[in-house]
């Protein structure tokens, strides 16, 4: 992994609109991506991409934990979701999310800490200076992209309310408003969407709140105003539009694992010795390619991250 160094960046230096734009056309015309269509590989639906664009955020800081990876463009990532309040299809954020008020917007942060407090979203931007953060992110359905995020390091987020000694672990919980989300009304799981991490993920240095993609505010397909992004864990972990975090000594139990335990355990670190009870995870289809490519354990950020299971059985504690 090429390490970047931090460097004040306009958004407009980020990555041209015109270079990815021209990436996606070639894509969309090659014939690799009729081949993965071809072979059942499910490429984005387009058409209903619905993606905020012009609002930039910036200026940013550019992250040395990013990737130098060819980035997916805004279109796949934008249009080809998991974000099941608004549908289970892969089209139906982008059809739908537009639907959602994201201001105001509060996040309250509570628990086992000396000061909980309820921020507000414009409040949220200023904590920390914004980042570029050029993640892959490896979905559970074994396929992966690379997103240029823009946020901040959640640490610097928890830290506002100054957690208490017994604090172990940080549960999230997501936005719920049946009236703006139609997939709400069919209890595909248990909502709100609520993920959990331990203590010590929550605050490292690689997990962010994330703000934005590609130097715009957050589509709100993707998890506007503020979702939650740990890039060696499978992409459910990362939960979307957050409007409640807790500090607490018991494991949360996440909408996932309470929906089918069996298949998604609480840690779900990107793990190709481990396979999905129904399928593989040793390999990954990157949207927009053909041949599928090797997953990497911990999704490639093993040496940032590996120190943290010392000890722990990642068959068991899968
Ligand atoms: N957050 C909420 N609130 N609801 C969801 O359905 N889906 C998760 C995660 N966060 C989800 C969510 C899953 S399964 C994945 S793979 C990622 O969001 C997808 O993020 P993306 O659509 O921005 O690629």
């Amino acid at each position: 992994m090429l390490i970047k160094h931090p460097a004040d960046v306009a958004p407009s230096d980020i990555t041209p609109r015109a270079v990815f734009d021209a990436r996606r056309d070639f894509m969309r015309s090659s014939a690799i991506g009729i081949g993965a269509a071809l072979l059942g590989a499910g490429l984005p639906d387009k058409a209903h991409a619905v993606a905020a664009r012009g609002k930039t955020l910036g200026p940013l800081v550019k992250s040395p934990y990013s990737t130098d990876e060819k980035l997916n463009d805004f279109d796949d990532i934008t249009s080809y979701c998991n974000f099941y309040e608004f549908g289970t299809d892969k089209s139906d954020p982008a059809r739908h999310a537009h639907r959602m008020a994201t201001r105001p917007w509060t996040v309250s942060i509570e628990g086992l800490v000396h000061k909980p407090k309820t921020l507000d979203i414009d409040d949220i931007l200023k904590v920390a200076p914004l980042e570029e953060r050029i993640y892959r992110l490896r979905c559970v359905e074994a396929w992966s992209m690379v997103v240029p995020w823009v946020g901040i390091p959640m640490s610097a987020l928890l830290r506002q309310v100054e957690p208490l000694g017994g604090a172990k672990y940080v549960e999230f919980v997501t936005h719920l408003d049946p009236k703006e989300m139609p997939g709400t009304r069919r209890q595909v799981l248990d909502w709100p969407y609520v993920e959990g991490l331990r203590l010590d993920e929550a605050m490292h240095p690689l997990t962010i709140a994330a703000l934005g993609l590609y130097g715009e505010v957050m589509p709100n397909q993707n998890g506007a105003p503020i979702r939650l992004i740990v890039p060696w864990k499978y992409g459910f972990k990362s939960a979307k539009s957050i409007v409640r975090i807790r500090f607490t000594d018991k494991e949360p139990l996440s909408s996932w694992t309470k929906s089918n335990g069996r298949e998604y355990g609480f840690y779900s670190n990107v793990n190709p010795e481990v396979d999905h009870p129904r399928w593989s995870q040793e390999r990954e289809r990157r949207i927009g390619e053909f041949i599928k490519r090797k997953t990497l354990k911990f999704n490639g950020y093993g040496d940032q991250v590996a120190s943290l299971y010392t000890g722990m059985d990642l068959k068991k504690h899968f």
